[in-house]
Parts: C-alpha cells; sequence; structure tokens
C-alpha cells in the first residue's frame, strides 16, 4: 500500500469482526513499528500481547475497574482548554453520537467501556516505558505508536488507541506480570473490521493548516 493512502485512511476502528488475528502478522506489525526513531535509538518502548482467553479474563477485571472507578474519557488536561480544541473534540464526535443515540448509549459509556474491553478487538498490545526515563520520552513511544497504527493499516488489519486504559495501569501490572517499574503508557486494540457497523463509518475530520501552523520565512 502506498504510504501516502495508508496515511489518509487510517483511522480508529470500535467495532471488530471476531476473526482471530496470527500471532506472525502481530509479530509484523510489531518489527515495524519498532522501526520508528527513538532518542539516541533507545527505543525504551516495551511491548506486552494479549489475545485468545487470557484477554477475555483481563477485559472482566478492567470492566469491574471501570464500574468502580468510572474514569471520564478526557483529553487530559491539566487546565481549561483553549475553545478551539474544546470545539474540536465536539464536532469530531458529534456524528458518532448521533449513531450512538439510536443505540440509547452515551459517548462517554461507549468510550469507558469499550476501550475497558478494546472494543471486543481479538487483540491488545500495551506499550510500557521504564520509569527510569523521563517523561520526554513519551515522545518516543508516540513514534512507536503512529508506526503500529499504520503498519497495521498496510497488513490489512484496524487499530483503536487506548490511552484510557492508563487509569487502570495498577490492574493491568498485576494481571499481567508488569514489574511496578514500567509505566503502562497505552494500549491498542488490533484486529479485523466489521464493515456491518454503522459505527465503523465513522471517521473524523482534520483542521485546516491555516489554524495550526505559523510560518517565518
Ligand atoms: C494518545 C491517544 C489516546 C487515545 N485513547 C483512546 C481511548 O482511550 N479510547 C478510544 O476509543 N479512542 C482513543 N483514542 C483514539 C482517538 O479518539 C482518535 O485517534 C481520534 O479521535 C482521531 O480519530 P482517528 O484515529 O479515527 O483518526 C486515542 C488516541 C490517541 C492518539
Amino acid at each position: 500500500m502506498e504510504l501516502k493512502i495508508a496515511i489518509e485512511n487510517r483511522k480508529s476502528y470500535r467495532v471488530y469482526s471476531s476473526r482471530p488475528v496470527e500471532k506472525n502478522l502481530v509479530k509484523e506489525v510489531l518489527r515495524r513499528a519498532g522501526r520508528a526513531p527513538s532518542a539516541l535509538n533507545v527505543q525504551p518502548w516495551e511491548v506486552t500481547v494479549v489475545m485468545g482467553e487470557e484477554l477475555g479474563r483481563l477485559t472482566r477485571r478492567l470492566l469491574r475497574a471501570y464500574r468502580e472507578r468510572s474514569v471520564a474519557c478526557t483529553p487530559g488536561a491539566v487546565r481549561p482548554l483553549p475553545e478551539r480544541f474544546q470545539e474540536r473534540r465536539r464536532e469530531s464526535f458529534r456524528p458518532l453520537v448521533e449513531l450512538l443515540d439510536r443505540e440509547r448509549s452515551t459517548l462517554d459509556t461507549f468510550i469507558g467501556e469499550g476501550s475497558c474491553r478494546f472494543y471486543d478487538a481479538p487483540v491488545a498490545i500495551f506499550l510500557c516505558m521504564d520509569r527510569a526515563f523521563s517523561k520526554d520520552r513519551y515522545l518516543c513511544l508516540g513514534a512507536f505508536l503512529g508506526y503500529l497504527l499504520l503498519a497495521a493499516h498496510d497488513l490489512g488489519l484496524v487499530t483503536c488507541p487506548v490511552g484510557l486504559i492508563a487509569a487502570y495501569d495498577d490492574q493491568i501490572r498485576e494481571h499481567l506480570n508488569i514489574p511496578e517499574a514500567k509505566k503502562v503508557i497505552i494500549a491498542v486494540a488490533l484486529g479485523y473490521a466489521d464493515e456491518s457497523s454503522p459505527l465503523s463509518h465513522f471517521a473524523t475530520p482534520r483542521d485546516s493548516l491555516e489554524n495550526y501552523v505559523r510560518w517565518f520565512m
């Protein structure tokens, strides 16, 4: 697939087919993700892949924690965001909210609960980083994540990054035996698309360059 096409067409899927993903295909996605750049080529990412019955056990645990904690899906701001960011959020998800209205679900429940079960994708990939690294190195995991999403798309798979699970870092680490010294940064749901669901036709727009680029020349 041409890179341009992968970049234009990749999007997050929140409904998955039950078709399993071959382990070798997951390996290829991760190998390509590992081609991402990182500061001094330290490659700070550490990856845990969960699939099959183990994923079922983990999602049941996360759903229990979700019901107890009810973590809302927020853009992770430490103070009120400028209006244009809030507007993007509202506008981006408006079509999804309309689709959900018909299914009698709210956006918060759909995203909050859906994220905790990785939208029933057959594979969940956890990206972790040793706490010895400074937060600046999150950038390297961001690059890894971007490569991973595009590599998966190129291989005919679909994905959804799931940052919300960071709120359940303790549960995930205990379940997957990840030491306290590692932080669970983000997960990715991975699988095949279920194009029969109207929810799979939801896509987010992007702002135009003029609204976020300044030039000096
Ligand atoms: C760091 C990060 C965290 C995200 N966390 C979640 C999440 O917890 N749940 C979810 O459903 N989507 C999550 N997403 C997906 C975004 O909502 C999605 O990328 C955004 O709306 C743009 O849509 P697109 O991926 O379809 O282009 C996350 C994306 C990123 C980059």
